[in-house]
Protein backbone atom coordinates (compact mmCIF):
# COMPACT_ATOMS: atom_id res chain seq x y z
CA UNK A 1 0.00 0.00 0.00
CA UNK A 2 0.67 3.84 -0.62
CA UNK A 3 3.09 4.72 2.09
CA UNK A 4 0.99 7.77 2.35
CA UNK A 5 -1.85 6.37 2.88
CA UNK A 6 -0.67 4.28 5.85
CA UNK A 7 0.76 6.95 7.33
CA UNK A 8 -2.43 9.00 7.09
CA UNK A 9 -4.66 6.31 8.39
CA UNK A 10 -1.88 5.77 11.18
CA UNK A 11 -2.29 9.20 12.26
CA UNK A 12 -6.05 9.44 12.46
CA UNK A 13 -6.56 6.46 14.22
CA UNK A 14 -3.19 5.39 16.26
CA UNK A 15 -3.90 4.45 20.14
CA UNK A 16 0.12 4.26 20.31
CA UNK A 17 0.82 3.85 24.48
CA UNK A 18 -2.12 5.63 25.12
CA UNK A 19 -3.09 3.92 28.53
CA UNK A 20 -6.61 2.86 27.74
CA UNK A 21 -8.87 1.21 30.54
CA UNK A 22 -11.50 -0.84 29.12
CA UNK A 23 -14.24 -2.20 32.11
CA UNK A 24 -16.07 -5.52 31.32
CA UNK A 25 -12.72 -7.02 29.01
CA UNK A 26 -13.24 -10.02 29.75
CA UNK A 27 -16.39 -11.20 26.98
CA UNK A 28 -18.01 -10.01 24.15
CA UNK A 29 -17.63 -6.07 23.01
CA UNK A 30 -15.52 -5.29 25.73
CA UNK A 31 -12.87 -7.61 24.78
CA UNK A 32 -13.21 -7.16 21.37
CA UNK A 33 -12.14 -3.39 22.22
CA UNK A 34 -9.62 -4.63 24.58
CA UNK A 35 -8.41 -6.48 21.52
CA UNK A 36 -8.72 -3.53 19.03
CA UNK A 37 -6.90 -0.93 21.26
CA UNK A 38 -4.00 -3.03 21.77
CA UNK A 39 -4.19 -3.28 18.46
CA UNK A 40 -3.69 0.32 17.06
CA UNK A 41 -0.66 0.01 19.94
CA UNK A 42 -2.28 1.13 23.21
CA UNK A 43 -1.69 0.04 26.98
CA UNK A 44 -4.49 -1.97 27.52
CA UNK A 45 -5.68 -1.98 31.38
CA UNK A 46 -8.44 -4.98 31.27
CA UNK A 47 -10.70 -5.08 34.07
CA UNK A 48 -13.53 -7.34 34.89
CA UNK A 49 -15.40 -9.11 37.38
CA UNK A 50 -14.57 -12.30 36.08
CA UNK A 51 -11.02 -12.91 36.39
CA UNK A 52 -10.33 -15.76 34.52
CA UNK A 53 -12.13 -14.18 31.57
CA UNK A 54 -10.29 -10.79 31.69
CA UNK A 55 -6.80 -12.95 32.44
CA UNK A 56 -7.95 -15.13 28.99
CA UNK A 57 -7.98 -11.39 27.29
CA UNK A 58 -4.81 -10.42 28.30
CA UNK A 59 -3.12 -13.67 27.39
CA UNK A 60 -4.52 -13.05 24.04
CA UNK A 61 -3.39 -9.91 23.67
CA UNK A 62 0.40 -10.55 24.88
CA UNK A 63 0.41 -13.95 22.84
CA UNK A 64 0.18 -11.28 19.28
CA UNK A 65 3.45 -8.96 21.24
CA UNK A 66 0.96 -6.60 22.28
CA UNK A 67 0.31 -4.69 25.43
CA UNK A 68 -2.24 -5.23 28.59
CA UNK A 69 -2.36 -5.84 31.97
CA UNK A 70 -5.37 -7.45 33.73
CA UNK A 71 -7.09 -6.44 36.65
CA UNK A 72 -9.77 -8.29 38.61
CA UNK A 73 -12.09 -4.91 39.43
CA UNK A 74 -15.86 -4.88 39.86
CA UNK A 75 -17.18 -1.64 38.93
CA UNK A 76 -19.61 -1.16 41.77
CA UNK A 77 -16.90 -1.00 44.41
CA UNK A 78 -15.18 2.46 44.45
CA UNK A 79 -13.04 1.31 46.47
CA UNK A 80 -11.42 -1.36 44.00
CA UNK A 81 -11.39 1.56 41.23
CA UNK A 82 -9.14 3.76 43.35
CA UNK A 83 -6.46 1.22 44.11
CA UNK A 84 -6.44 -0.06 40.38
CA UNK A 85 -6.32 3.88 39.34
CA UNK A 86 -3.58 3.97 42.22
CA UNK A 87 -1.73 0.90 40.70
CA UNK A 88 -2.24 2.16 36.85
CA UNK A 89 -0.60 5.54 37.86
CA UNK A 90 2.57 4.39 39.69
CA UNK A 91 2.81 1.75 36.66
CA UNK A 92 2.25 4.00 33.84
CA UNK A 93 1.56 7.57 34.90
CA UNK A 94 -1.05 8.50 33.11
CA UNK A 95 -4.65 7.73 31.84
CA UNK A 96 -5.56 8.39 28.34
CA UNK A 97 -8.78 6.54 27.33
CA UNK A 98 -11.44 5.06 29.66
CA UNK A 99 -13.98 2.96 27.74
CA UNK A 100 -17.04 2.25 29.93
CA UNK A 101 -18.76 -1.03 28.98
CA UNK A 102 -19.05 -3.29 31.84
CA UNK A 103 -22.65 -3.78 32.39
CA UNK A 104 -25.73 -7.02 33.54
CA UNK A 105 -28.14 -8.17 31.92
CA UNK A 106 -32.06 -6.88 32.94
CA UNK A 107 -33.11 -10.84 32.70
CA UNK A 108 -36.16 -9.74 30.18
CA UNK A 109 -38.50 -8.86 32.98
CA UNK A 110 -41.91 -7.52 32.48
CA UNK A 111 -42.40 -3.77 34.42
CA UNK A 112 -44.34 -6.34 37.21
CA UNK A 113 -40.85 -8.00 37.82
CA UNK A 114 -38.75 -5.35 38.61
CA UNK A 115 -39.14 -4.56 42.52
CA UNK A 116 -37.21 -2.10 43.99
CA UNK A 117 -34.20 -4.36 44.73
CA UNK A 118 -34.02 -5.27 41.22
CA UNK A 119 -34.38 -1.69 39.70
CA UNK A 120 -31.16 -0.84 42.38
CA UNK A 121 -29.15 -3.69 41.24
CA UNK A 122 -29.12 -2.57 37.59
CA UNK A 123 -29.03 1.20 37.92
CA UNK A 124 -26.17 0.00 40.40
CA UNK A 125 -24.07 -1.79 38.44
CA UNK A 126 -25.05 -0.25 34.35
CA UNK A 127 -25.23 3.57 35.48
CA UNK A 128 -23.37 3.46 38.96
CA UNK A 129 -20.72 1.92 37.68
CA UNK A 130 -19.99 4.35 35.04
CA UNK A 131 -19.85 7.41 37.23
CA UNK A 132 -17.79 5.80 39.82
CA UNK A 133 -15.24 5.12 37.05
CA UNK A 134 -15.49 8.43 35.67
CA UNK A 135 -15.28 9.87 38.78
CA UNK A 136 -12.55 8.32 39.52
CA UNK A 137 -10.19 9.26 36.19
CA UNK A 138 -11.53 12.81 36.01
CA UNK A 139 -9.16 14.30 38.07
CA UNK A 140 -6.02 12.70 36.34
CA UNK A 141 -7.53 13.70 32.99
CA UNK A 142 -7.93 17.39 34.46
CA UNK A 143 -4.40 17.54 35.63
CA UNK A 144 -3.74 16.32 31.92
CA UNK A 145 -6.05 18.25 29.87
CA UNK A 146 -6.39 15.27 27.96
CA UNK A 147 -8.69 12.01 27.86
CA UNK A 148 -11.11 10.37 25.86
CA UNK A 149 -14.22 8.70 27.60
CA UNK A 150 -16.31 6.71 26.16
CA UNK A 151 -19.22 4.52 27.27
CA UNK A 152 -21.40 1.91 26.08
CA UNK A 153 -25.20 2.47 26.34
CA UNK A 154 -27.89 0.77 24.42
CA UNK A 155 -30.41 0.89 21.27
CA UNK A 156 -32.53 0.19 24.71
CA UNK A 157 -32.17 3.92 25.74
CA UNK A 158 -33.09 4.96 22.77
CA UNK A 159 -35.87 3.40 21.10
CA UNK A 160 -36.75 1.69 23.99
CA UNK A 161 -36.98 -2.21 24.46
CA UNK A 162 -39.42 -5.25 25.38
CA UNK A 163 -38.98 -5.40 28.12
CA UNK A 164 -36.42 -4.32 31.01
CA UNK A 165 -37.26 -0.71 32.16
CA UNK A 166 -34.28 -0.57 34.52
CA UNK A 167 -32.18 -1.70 31.27
CA UNK A 168 -33.02 0.77 29.71
CA UNK A 169 -33.48 3.38 32.46
CA UNK A 170 -29.70 2.73 33.31
CA UNK A 171 -28.37 2.83 29.71
CA UNK A 172 -30.54 6.25 29.28
CA UNK A 173 -28.79 7.68 32.32
CA UNK A 174 -25.38 6.92 30.58
CA UNK A 175 -26.32 8.90 27.48
CA UNK A 176 -27.81 12.17 29.91
CA UNK A 177 -24.78 12.04 32.35
CA UNK A 178 -22.19 11.76 29.36
CA UNK A 179 -23.85 14.89 27.52
CA UNK A 180 -23.46 16.82 30.52
CA UNK A 181 -20.03 16.02 31.48
CA UNK A 182 -19.35 16.61 27.72
CA UNK A 183 -20.57 20.58 28.51
CA UNK A 184 -18.36 20.84 31.49
CA UNK A 185 -15.29 19.66 30.24
CA UNK A 186 -15.40 20.78 26.72
CA UNK A 187 -12.70 23.18 27.24
CA UNK A 188 -10.50 20.64 28.90
CA UNK A 189 -9.65 18.80 25.69
CA UNK A 190 -11.49 15.57 27.60
CA UNK A 191 -14.00 14.13 24.70
CA UNK A 192 -17.33 12.03 25.95
CA UNK A 193 -19.52 10.16 24.13
CA UNK A 194 -21.31 7.20 23.81
CA UNK A 195 -21.20 4.07 21.60
CA UNK A 196 -25.16 2.81 21.86
CA UNK A 197 -25.14 -0.57 20.06
CA UNK A 198 -27.73 -2.61 18.55
CA UNK A 199 -28.15 -6.19 19.05
CA UNK A 200 -24.79 -7.96 19.08
CA UNK A 201 -23.72 -11.40 18.80
CA UNK A 202 -22.18 -11.76 23.14
CA UNK A 203 -23.43 -14.37 25.83
CA UNK A 204 -25.71 -11.19 26.53
CA UNK A 205 -27.32 -10.88 23.43
CA UNK A 206 -28.39 -15.14 24.03
CA UNK A 207 -29.84 -14.59 27.19
CA UNK A 208 -32.45 -12.29 25.75
CA UNK A 209 -35.53 -14.01 24.68
CA UNK A 210 -36.05 -11.63 21.52
CA UNK A 211 -32.19 -11.34 20.33
CA UNK A 212 -32.78 -14.63 17.25
CA UNK A 213 -36.85 -13.72 16.27
CA UNK A 214 -35.15 -10.33 15.20
CA UNK A 215 -32.21 -11.91 12.63
CA UNK A 216 -35.47 -11.97 10.41
CA UNK A 217 -35.02 -8.04 10.08
CA UNK A 218 -31.50 -6.67 10.57
CA UNK A 219 -28.11 -8.39 10.79
CA UNK A 220 -26.63 -9.14 14.33
CA UNK A 221 -23.60 -6.95 14.62
CA UNK A 222 -20.43 -8.92 15.92
CA UNK A 223 -18.26 -7.19 18.96
CA UNK A 224 -15.73 -6.07 16.66
CA UNK A 225 -18.25 -4.10 14.71
CA UNK A 226 -19.34 -2.15 18.11
CA UNK A 227 -15.36 -2.25 19.08
CA UNK A 228 -14.34 -0.22 15.84
CA UNK A 229 -16.81 2.39 16.90
CA UNK A 230 -15.03 2.87 20.64
CA UNK A 231 -11.98 2.50 19.09
CA UNK A 232 -13.05 5.69 16.25
CA UNK A 233 -14.02 7.62 19.35
CA UNK A 234 -11.23 7.33 21.43
CA UNK A 235 -9.06 8.25 18.28
CA UNK A 236 -8.08 11.46 17.11
CA UNK A 237 -9.89 11.12 14.10
CA UNK A 238 -13.27 11.88 16.47
CA UNK A 239 -11.12 14.41 18.23
CA UNK A 240 -13.95 17.70 17.33
CA UNK A 241 -16.80 14.79 18.87
CA UNK A 242 -18.15 15.72 22.11
CA UNK A 243 -21.39 14.78 23.59
CA UNK A 244 -21.97 12.77 21.02
CA UNK A 245 -23.95 9.31 20.43
CA UNK A 246 -22.77 6.78 17.49
CA UNK A 247 -25.48 3.94 17.34
CA UNK A 248 -23.53 0.46 15.49
CA UNK A 249 -26.98 -0.94 15.14
CA UNK A 250 -26.74 -2.30 11.42
CA UNK A 251 -30.45 -0.84 10.80
CA UNK A 252 -32.02 -1.57 13.70
CA UNK A 253 -32.87 2.11 14.72
CA UNK A 254 -32.14 5.36 12.80
CA UNK A 255 -31.07 8.31 14.82
N1 LIG B 1 -24.84 -7.57 23.31
C1 LIG B 1 -25.77 -6.68 22.98
O1 LIG B 1 -26.69 -6.97 22.20
C2 LIG B 1 -25.70 -5.28 23.54
C3 LIG B 1 -26.56 -4.32 22.97
C4 LIG B 1 -26.51 -3.03 23.46
C5 LIG B 1 -25.64 -2.69 24.47
N2 LIG B 1 -24.84 -3.66 25.00
C6 LIG B 1 -23.90 -3.23 26.04
O2 LIG B 1 -22.59 -3.58 25.63
C7 LIG B 1 -21.76 -3.73 26.78
C8 LIG B 1 -21.02 -5.04 26.70
O3 LIG B 1 -21.95 -6.10 26.77
P1 LIG B 1 -21.72 -7.52 26.07
O4 LIG B 1 -22.84 -7.74 25.15
O5 LIG B 1 -20.32 -7.61 25.56
O6 LIG B 1 -21.97 -8.48 27.33
P2 LIG B 1 -21.05 -9.57 28.05
O7 LIG B 1 -21.92 -10.15 29.11
O8 LIG B 1 -20.43 -10.46 27.03
O9 LIG B 1 -19.89 -8.70 28.71
C9 LIG B 1 -20.13 -7.84 29.80
C10 LIG B 1 -18.91 -7.88 30.70
O10 LIG B 1 -19.11 -6.98 31.79
C11 LIG B 1 -18.62 -7.59 32.96
N3 LIG B 1 -19.24 -7.04 34.17
C12 LIG B 1 -20.50 -7.21 34.60
N4 LIG B 1 -20.67 -6.61 35.78
C13 LIG B 1 -19.47 -6.03 36.10
C14 LIG B 1 -19.00 -5.29 37.22
N5 LIG B 1 -19.80 -5.03 38.26
N6 LIG B 1 -17.72 -4.87 37.21
C15 LIG B 1 -16.89 -5.15 36.18
N7 LIG B 1 -17.27 -5.85 35.11
C16 LIG B 1 -18.55 -6.30 35.07
C17 LIG B 1 -19.00 -9.07 32.78
O11 LIG B 1 -18.26 -9.92 33.64
C18 LIG B 1 -18.67 -9.26 31.31
O12 LIG B 1 -17.35 -9.69 31.09
C19 LIG B 1 -22.69 -3.60 27.99
O13 LIG B 1 -22.62 -2.27 28.47
C20 LIG B 1 -24.05 -3.88 27.40
O14 LIG B 1 -25.08 -3.33 28.18
C21 LIG B 1 -24.83 -4.93 24.55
Amino acid sequence: MDQRIVQNIYHLFKLEDRVAIVTGAGNGIGKATARMMAGLGAIVIACDIEEDSVTATVDEILAEGLKAQAYDCDITKPEQIRELIKQVLEKYGTIDILVNNGATLGGGKKVEEVDEEEFDRLIKVNLKGVYNFIAAVLPTMRAQKYGKIVSVSSVAALAGDFTDIHYSAAKGGVIAMSKTLARELALEKINVNVVAPGLTNTRMAHEWEFGPALERFYRIGEPEDVAAAICFLASEAAGYFSGQVISPNGGEYML
